[in-house]
């Protein structure tokens, strides 16, 4: 297989097995990390066009005295056996139909299932998410398919789920958006004690939606970072335009890029500050700062991984990245201040250049964090990343991890304290005691390994080799016990 095309090529094996370790894995290391991405791009003669389109599959490994074992298995979503069927259903950036039977197709009757972003727990479900309100259970221990969950109570609900839910750890409640699209659209923010129950936080209403990804999260705020790519959703569900969902989507650098900042107990929008244009998909982490000793905690710093437009979405697609052709891929990792108040004020600042997918402890989530780890990319990007990054935001410091020519995953962080107690706070020197964990391709062998490597060293403490090459993915997470 070129190297171009590995990593963006169908897998159709499923299988359950032991993994040979090389190294040591810690022997407090338990659990299961779960990834979810695109598994396969094309079935028989039918095939998707976008990256981000491809048929959800999730990989599970699982740590337990030192070993490692691994499960995959392809979601069976309606996407899924229509697929098999041999007919596409509508996606995200992928289809030829009309524009009307496409949004009616994500958006309305039965919209799109195909849940290949993330895994989550919600409550006592783990749940496979996109970014329709569609959400598909799986079994944890066999990654089986289960039901649709979809939310039907009372509170406001919108068309457009945003896939990358914030968890507060302090008090373990789950925040989220919806974008309700209609001639007045509204983001409706709300928190969920489960899959199926919502406490509606606030409505914010908008004559033109935004596209995003994630939002940020703090102990006492909700942060919606509405980027100027607007849809407008009358010309949304006008029939006889053609195209995917998001190539409705305009950009509008004139607008600027508005932070709402909505007080998570009220539900007030204390302030909505503008900067210039940029875009981003993912929001790393957020924290109310400390160190305005006049005005404690009315200082929010928000990590966000920017772009400074949506040319990124158009390189995704299948046919330019199996060309080799990444383009405008790469990120750059900046912090926002916003300072509350009389005269809200808003300052930028550059971390890093050339990071993709970026991640903190979980242990740090709402909480001032020092460390995030990322994959990093050349800038323009050309190739897919042979490196993970830990950026130490305190010094500017980053170290890097690779190995020779392969490509790796997100990086996901898992502290070696339980990581659902509070942890220290201040200077932040224990909060890289623990592993990342990725997924990394080995180029020649055309094989995946998981690899383990020390949170405070960054150096490699073990590697298991998958007997497949698993195609890039997109988000993991970790779950120390699957109950
Ligand atoms: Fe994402």
């Amino acid at each position: 297989m070129a190297h171009e095309t590995l990593g963006f090529h169908s897998l159709t094996d499923e299988i359950a097995e032991e993994l040979p370790v090389s190294g040591t894995v810690p022997d407090w290391l338990s659990g299961s990390l779960v990834r979810n991405g695109p598994g396969a791009f094309e079935f028989g003669d039918v095939g998707v066009e976008h990256w981000f389109d491809g048929l959800a599959m999730l990989h599970k490994f699982t740590f337990e005295d030192g070993g490692v074992t691994y499960r995959n298995r392809f979601l069976h979503t309606e996407a899924y056996e229509s697929a098999r069927n041999g007919a596409v259903k509508s996606g995200f950036a992928t289809g030829t139909t009309t524009l009307f039977e496409r949004i009616k197709g994500f958006l309305l009757d039965a919209p799109y299932d195909n849940v290949n972003i993330i895994a989550e727990r919600i409550g006592r479900r783990y749940l496979a998410l996109t970014e329709t309100p569609r959400r598909v259970e799986f079994d944890p221990e066999t990654l089986a398919t289960k039901n649709h969950v979809q939310y039907d109570g009372p509170e406001p609900a919108g068309n457009f789920a945003c896939a990358h839910l914030n968890r507060d750890p302090e008090t373990g409640e789950m925040v989220n958006f919806e974008i309700e699209f209609g001639r007045t659209s509204k983001y409706h923010v709300h928190s969920m004690p489960s899959a199926r129950e919502r406490d509606h936080i606030c409505s914010i209403s908008v004559s033109e939606p935004a596209y995003m990804h994630s939002f940020a999260l703090t102990p006492n705020y909700v942060v919606l970072t509405e980027f100027p790519f607007v849809v407008n959703p009358l010309d949304l569900f006008r029939p006889g335009k053609q195209g995917p969902f998001i190539d409705q989507f305009e950009w509008k650098p004139e607008r600027g890029t508005r932070f709402f900042v909505i007080d998570r107990a009220s539900g007030e929008v204390v302030a909505e500050p503008r900067t210039e244009a940029f875009f981003g998909f993912h929001h790393v982490n957020a924290y109310e700062s400390d160190s305005r000793a006049d005005s404690p905690g009315e200082e929010l710093v928000i990590d966000l991984e920017t772009v400074p437009d949506t040319a990124a979405i158009d390189t995704l697609t299948l046919d330019r990245l199996r060309a080799g052709e990444l383009g405008a891929f790469a990120g750059q990792l900046e912090r926002f201040r916003v300072t509350l108040g009389d005269g809200v004020e808003i300052e930028r600042e550059l971390l890093c250049d050339g990071t993709s997918l970026p991640t903190v402890s979980p242990a740090k989530w709402c909480r001032n964090h020092r460390y995030v780890y990322a994959q990093g990319t050349d800038q323009p990007v050309t190739e897919w990343p042979r490196e993970l990054v830990k950026i130490d935001t305190e010094t500017g410091a980053v170290t890097s991890f690779s190995d020779g020519e392969n490509r790796f995953s997100e990086p996901i962080f898992v502290p070696k304290d339980d990581w659902s107690r509070k942890s220290e706070t201040g200077d932040g020197r224990n909060e890289d005691e623990g592993v990342v964990l990725s997924v990394m391709l080995d180029v020649s062998a055309e094989t995946s390994f998981l690899v383990v490597v020390d949170g405070k060293s960054f150096t490699e403490l073990a590697k298991a080799r998958v007997p497949h090459a698993i195609p890039f993915d997109f988000h993991g997470r970790f779950f120390s016990e699957l109950d």
